[in-house]
């Protein structure tokens, strides 16, 4: 891991390639008195003529001022300080570093407020990483070193455990489905678990038969590829402390099998393993930062493809719960591999669970393409969830769970049909079939169809995976030690 350095120089004298200073819309900073000092007139006559507002992700690069050492000065716009969040921090570091990244550069500096210093830290990381990591000249270079001013040793290691660790959630979901598949995400995993201090176990076809998974088999057969099933445990607290549980779905591709999907639709079907993404990368911050929680996270990997052996409409399988299941749509697949996961994981001993999937188009009709939906068997547990949520400025929004939607799941001649009547509430019917596999235990399922992925990219972070909800699971993490659930 790079080493980030602290520095508490004075700005005029700093020597960089680039020195980034957030900015307030609506008040001054003593980085920005030192600039006008170390400038003259020419910083102060920008912002009062409006050239550098200051708003949220406004970015404006300076090179070679009179007055400063270093090369470049970098105005980010960080908007009102009373609206100054995690994730407005966040955006604004990320979308310097992001614009910055086009160049080669050594070394960067950054000044940002002391409040949610670990977020912009998290920021120059993520915006410093993209998705090209397969071109041979890639065009987002991220920084040769960079320091942060400040003497505030834990928000910058905090920073960078956060920022690494949503780029592994994202480069999981950027490897193109030739080079990631369930053997090589698991293998992947068990380094990153060595390296972070998790423990890691990989159940293989065999043990996964052994296990009576036979839903998640099912989705799997079609594939010459074998499925898996990761463990993943960071225990940081007393034996008898609850357990959390984190579920993630890992179709590492989707084509959607014989319900085949058409090709525009299939494109971006490497993304259907985001779920998994998000856990991983929360294991990875979680255990780095030593939290005193104990979490386990249980990821189901497969790939959803066509072939003499794939599973079929009609087919009746029976879950390992021993819920008969007939199949519908072999493209509602998440929901199988989920079913068997769950039910890993609550017979287990888990206290609570948190599922996240790429499960529904349907979500992204209802919420729009960054909006999570949530699902619960539990309000209070997914109060906490959304508090979380909302502290670390991940958007997300409840959806109901009313009984009508379970008639929808039922089958005429097995016990669930694994799709619901018709296309509306499509969500739901999926969450009410989750629901089915996790006995008692307070659940909250989370539908990142339309966060886990971005088409276009945005000012702090390229197209690609976006490695979602991560910084909640770590926001949650922390609280959840102390919560009284
Ligand atoms: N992986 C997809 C859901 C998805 C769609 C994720 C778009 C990200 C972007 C999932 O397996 C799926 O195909 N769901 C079907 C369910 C339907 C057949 C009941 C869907 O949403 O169309
Ligand atoms: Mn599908
Ligand atoms: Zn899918």
């Amino acid at each position: 891991m790079q080493q980030i350095k602290l520095t508490s120089s004075k700005i005029g004298e700093v020597d960089a390639d680039a020195i980034i200073v957030g900015y307030f819309s609506d008040q001054s900073s003593s980085y920005a008195e030192e600039i006008s000092d170390a400038t003259g007139e020419f910083v102060g006559n920008l912002l009062n003529n409006g050239d550098f507002e200051a708003k949220p992700n406004e970015v404006v690069v300076l090179p070679y001022i009179k007055g400063l050492q270093a090369n470049r000065l970098v105005l980010a716009g960080l908007g009102k300080s009373s609206e100054f969040n995690a994730a407005v921090a966040l955006r604004a570091a990320g979308s310097a570093a992001k614009a910055l990244s086009e160049k080669k550069l050594g070394h960067v500096v950054i000044c940002f407020p002391a409040d949610f210093l670990a977020e912009a830290v998290a920021g120059v990381i993520v915006g410093n990483h993209g998705q090209d990591i397969m071109r041979s000249e890639p065009k987002i270079h991220s920084f040769g070193s960079f320091s942060v001013m400040t003497g505030n040793t834990s928000a910058v290691t905090e920073g960078q455990i956060l920022g690494n660790a949503i780029n592994t959630a994202r480069m999981l979901v950027n490897l193109p489905p030739n080079v990631l598949y369930p053997e090589t995400f698991a293998e992947r995993v068990e380094t990153l678990g060595e390296e972070s201090g998790f423990e890691v176990e990989v159940w293989d076809d065999a043990q996964l038969q052994e296990q009576e998974c036979r839903t998640l088999l099912a989705v799997a057969q079609g594939s010459d590829k074998p499925p898996r099933m990761l463990t993943m445990k960071y225990l940081g607290a007393t034996e008898d402390a609850p357990v959390l549980a984190l579920v993630g779905k890992g179709v590492t591709f989707d084509s959607g099998g014989y319900s085949l999907k058409p090709s525009e639709g299939m494109l971006d079907m490497k993304c259907d393993m985001g779920g998994a993404a998000t856990v991983v990368g929360a294991m990875q911050a979680i255990s780095l930062l030593n939290l005193p929680i104990n979490v386990v996270g249980y990821c189901g990997l497969v790939e959803n493809l066509v072939s003499g052996r794939a599973y079929k409409l009609g087919d009746v399988i029976r879950s390992r719960n021993g819920k008969t299941i007939e199949i519908h749509n072999t493209d509602a697949e998440g929901r199988l591999v989920l079913a068997d996961v769950l039910d890993v994981a609550s017979k287990s001993g888990a206290d609570h669970i948190v599922d996240f999937a790429t499960l529904t188009g349907a979500c992204l009709v209802a919420l729009g393409l960054d909006c999570a939906g949530l699902f619960t068997n539990d309000q209070k547990w997914c109060d906490q969830f959304r508090e979380a949520a909302d502290l670390a400025g991940e958007d997300s929004w409840q959806l109901p769970m009313t009984d009508n939607f379970s008639e929808q799941i039922k089958s005429n001649v097995a016990d669930l049909k694994n799709v619901g009547a018709g296309r509306w509430g499509g969500s739901i019917t999926a969450a009410k079939f989750l629901e089915e596999f996790v006995a008692e235990t307070p659940w909250i399922h989370v539908d990142i169809a339309g966060p886990a992925w971005s088409d276009k990219e945005k000012k702090w972070i390229d197209a690609g995976g976006s490695g979602c909800f991560v910084r909640t699971l770590v926001q949650l993490a922390k609280e959840y030690s102390q919560a009284n659930l």
